[in-house]
């Protein structure tokens, strides 16, 4: 079993990773290590994952045309697409990244996955964000997702439309993973957890977006990757048109106070607030409907954020003092 691993470097896609090295993968790992927030970060994820004999990486920008056609002939059995340009509030700054490494990104993936022969399966990172700003909840894949209220909720939304075609046209088994705000030890450092955390212990105050209004259903990054090598050993079926979209969410909201009340708890220290409006691009709540997950890859997520939070703040305390 070999995969190709696109966003290696990257927060979910480093802890892939380790979990399919574990489970006897070769891995090879792809990723521009764009500067969208620290680079050496990245980079001492990727010092972990070189420490594997299975683990192979490269420098490679995904949106280049064709930049994935090196490894054809290399017997990949699984692709498991991870490689973004992420976060929400970016896309208003920087839309052409996004439209580029997500859309033009996720075509040159699906081009190499057409011509790959002897591929399984590819599954590939989609987003809570696709259910856009709406009522009630918990969200499941079958409502319509038509309203994104950001650009990066649209291009998630693209991408999996242009899975859904690709499995139409040239029958590629695919699934789409919707995850939902996913934390957890070598987190994103553009995240509300990681930046309480930096700021709380540092001393300094920490802004709050409408914080009545916000909810968000907080995934530990553990309960999702668990999930992983069931997932490539699970192609959809054609009952589903060989594309499949899951939910992967805690199904368990927390209101952005209880993140902070988390964070306050692990760090040991009380916060210092500055509240602000709702922000252009924000959802005020995510909530997983996690059904069709638990029935076909036995997903049972099981961390809240009281056992999540803590785990993070550990690592941060030694990431931060190497
Ligand atoms: N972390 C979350 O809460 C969350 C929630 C919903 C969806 N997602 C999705 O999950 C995936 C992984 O997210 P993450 O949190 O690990 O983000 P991340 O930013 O840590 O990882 C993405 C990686 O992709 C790489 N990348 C970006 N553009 C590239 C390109 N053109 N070519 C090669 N590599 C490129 C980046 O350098 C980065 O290392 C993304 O698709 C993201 O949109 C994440």
């Amino acid at each position: 079993m070999k995969v190709l691993l696109t966003g290696a470097a990257g927060f979910i896609g480093y802890h892939a990773a380790k979990i399919l090295l574990a489970e006897g993968y070769e891995v090879i790992g792809v990723d521009n290590l764009n500067d969208y927030y620290d680079v050496g970060l990245k980079q001492a994820r990727l010092a972990e994952l070189e420490k594997f004999e299975s683990f192979d990486f490269h420098f490679i920008d995904l949106a280049d045309e064709k930049s994935l056609s090196i490894f054809h002939g290399q017997g990949i059995t699984h692709i498991l697409h991870l490689a973004a340009q992420a976060g929400v509030r970016y896309s208003l700054d920087n839309p052409r990244s996004y439209v580029r490494a997500n859309v033009a990104g996720h075509l040159e993936v699906l081009e190499f996955a057409r011509h790959c022969e002897g591929l399984q399966h590819l599954a590939y990172a989609s987003s809570s964000s696709v259910y856009g700003e709406r009522e009630g909840g918990p969200f499941a894949e079958t409502d319509i997702v038509r309203s994104p209220a950001s650009l990066y909720a649209a291009t998630k939304i693209g991408g999996e439309m242009l899975a859904e075609s690709y499995a139409r046209l040239y029958g590629i088994p695919q699934t789409g993973l919707r995850f939902f705000t996913v934390y957890g030890p070598w987190g994103r450092p553009d995240m509300a957890y990681f930046i309480f955390t930096q700021k709380i212990l540092a001393g300094e105050p920490i802004i709050l977006f409408a914080p009545d209004e916000m909810s968000r259903d907080f995934t530990y990054v553990d309960d999702i990757v668990s999930v992983f090598p069931k997932i490539l050993q699970t192609p959809p079926d054609n009952s589903s048109g060989g594309h499949a979209v899951y939910n992967l969410g805690n199904h368990n909201p927390n209101k952005l106070m209880e993140l902070v009340r988390a964070v306050e708890a692990a760090c040991g220290r009380k916060a210092e607030l500055i509240i602000q409006a709702k922000q252009k691009g924000d959802v005020s709540k995510t909530y997983a409907d996690i059904t069709a997950a638990q029935r076909d890859f036995g997903f049972n997520p099981k961390t809240n954020i009281s056992e999540g939070i803590p785990d993070f703040v550990a690592w941060y305390k030694t990431y931060t003092t190497i």
